[in-house]
């Protein structure tokens, strides 16, 4: 079982996750949205996921909060095809072949995919808590947003009066900037905008005073402008709070702006994890190299349109994840392949401090 390198100085982790896999059953046969994710985020640092859409980032957010399971369950049990419930229930099988989720997410030392699930519900929201991708779905139309935003508070907090309440509410859409929020928190969400409600989210995300957030996409469904601001939010929220931040995208800036460390995913799998600079400006993984030099620099954004140089970027387009290719899942697309990338999947292995690593020319990039 692969372990990894928690025991070094720095801030302690807080969450440990080892061998993570997280499938769901489809027509097709098994998605692979998570295969074999190993990672650690420690008190007070932000890790970015980085990864192409559909590369498992909101699977892995998913399963870390521990839900996964449940909406695989019931993507089979909507789909009405008793092939794919029935593979819910065959326990026989190996990992591997199994619909579900395997693995460990260690949570501030307690397994959140083995605890009973009202030990679960004890810690998310309240210790643990996710910003939601997609805003469509995030709020509910039916109640107000200070009603919502209350209700972290109040799911783990019984004794807690209705003044005190309402004035924890006022304080966190403060700290979110929400416009007037002492006139609009009996407002529905309908009355908000995108940026708005992404301040509303962050609020409902902290106000329980969590140890960890998790903010898959924060920025996805925004405008330029408004990605700016909710970004300078979760700065704050990074430097004053004190909490840790997985932050997930497919935007590299966005990934680039607040991760001290940073983890790129493709095809489920992690392929590199590093400290953001090494990531960002000396990255050894075939698939880094490719996603890094497809994101402008704001010094080539600086520069005039016609004068810009060229994006190179990653030719073809990721496989569908329940077609993955054997070997290593890159290497269509790679041009350092070698015969043993078609045969072999490349283990994950720490090459040096802090730096993990899926390849197996780690060290030897001659294009062939
Ligand atoms: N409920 C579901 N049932 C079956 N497959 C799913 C479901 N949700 C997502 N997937 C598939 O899982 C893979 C990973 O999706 P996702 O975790 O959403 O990736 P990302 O967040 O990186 O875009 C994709 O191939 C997606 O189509
Ligand atoms: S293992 Fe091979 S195919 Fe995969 S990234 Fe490395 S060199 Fe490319
Ligand atoms: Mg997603």
């Amino acid at each position: 079982m692969l372990r990894l390198g928690v025991w070094m100085a720095k801030g302690d982790p807080i969450l440990v996750v080892e061998n993570l896999r997280a499938y769901y059953p489809s027509k097709k046969g098994l998605v692979r949205a998570v295969d074999d994710v190993s990672i650690v985020v420690r008190e007070g640092e932000c890790v970015g996921i980085l990864g192409e859409s559909g590369s498992g980032k909101t699977s892995l957010a998913l399963s870390v909060m521990g839900l996964f399971e449940r909406i695989a369950r019931f993507s089979a049990g909507a789909s009405n095809d008793p092939e794919l419930m029935r593979a819910f229930r065959e326990g026989k099988k190996p990992l591997e072949e199994r619909p579900g989720v395997s693995g460990k997410v260690i949570f501030r030392g307690q397994d959140m995919l083995s605890i009973p699930e009202d030990e679960r519900v004890k810690i998310r929201g309240k210790e643990l808590s996710l910003i939601p991708q997609g805003l469509g779905h995030a709020l509910n139309p039916q109640h107000s947003i200070g009603y919502q935003t209350a209700e972290p508070v109040e799911v783990h907090e019984d004794e807690i009066r209705l003044i005190e309440l309402k004035r924890k509410v006022l304080e966190y859409l403060g700290i979110v900037q929400l416009a007037d929020a002492g006139l609009r928190y009996v407002m529905d969400p309908s009355t908000f905008s995108g940026g708005e409600s992404q301040r509303i989210l962050i609020a409902m995300a902290l106000i329980a005073g969590p140890y960890m957030v998790i903010a898959d996409e924060p920025t996805s469904a925004l405008d330029v402008t408004m990605q700016r601001q909710i970004l300078n939010v979760l700065g704050m929220v990074r430097d004053d709070f004190d909490v840790s931040l997985l932050l997930i995208s497919h935007d590299a800036g966005v990934v680039a702006e607040l991760s001290n460390r940073v983890a790129v995913m493709y095809c489920g799998k992690i392929m590199e994890f590093g400290p953001a600079v090494k990531m960002f400006h000396e990255p050894d993984h075939p698939y880094t190299m490719g996603l890094m030099s497809s994101f402008p620099t704001i010094a080539m954004m600086q520069m005039k349109a016609g004068k810009r140089p060229r994006l190179r970027g990653i030719p073809g387009d990721p496989p569908d994840l329940t077609e993955i290719p054997s070997g290593c899942p890159f290497n269509p697309r790679c041009r350092f392949a070698i015969d043993i990338c078609r045969e072999q999947v490349p283990e994950y292995r720490e090459v040096e401090t802090d730096h993990w690593i899926r390849c197996h020319r780690y060290g030897d990039l001659s294009e062939e």
